[in-house]
């Protein structure tokens, strides 16, 4: 895990940190992105809030929902295909771990449950993961 880092993650105080880690991702998709060529040793910004356009990466997206996205140093061994996690809920951030095959039934009932007022106007509900229309 020394490869990764959230931006601006040192700068952080404990408290801030906890609720960051307590935000809910949209989901982007219920599967990965299977990326090639990746060029080892480059930074890239993988996309942690699930509203990117540009998925798997980042495309500042972001703004004001209290993420931010999360660096990621390709590794320096060859490796042709790297499993991007595009569920946004993988535990080893920002490859895939299977984390995605029970998720649907898992969001369904966060979003069922949660008590925030859902409006077409919002961005994204950091409580249970709900966007408006995609
Ligand atoms: S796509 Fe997120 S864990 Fe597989």
């Amino acid at each position: 895990m020394d490869q990764l880092s959230v931006d601006g993650a040192s700068s952080m105080t404990e408290k801030k940190k906890k609720n960051y880690e307590n935000l809910c991702p949209a989901v982007a998709m219920y599967g990965p992105c299977n990326v090639e060529d990746l060029e080892p040793g480059k930074t890239m910004k993988w996309c942690t809030c699930g509203l990117s356009k540009k998925q798997p990466w980042c495309d500042g997206a972001h703004k004001k929902t209290g993420f931010k996205s999360l660096k990621w140093k390709v590794p320096d061994h060859p490796q042709r295909i790297y499993s991007i996690c595009n569920c946004k809920h993988t535990k080893n951030p920002p490859l895939c771990d299977a984390t995605h095959v029970n998720l649907p039934a898992v969001v369904e009932t966060r979003q069922k449950n949660c008590d925030s007022a859902h409006d077409e106007d919002m961005k994204l509900c950091t409580g249970c993961g709900w966007v408006p229309k995609w």
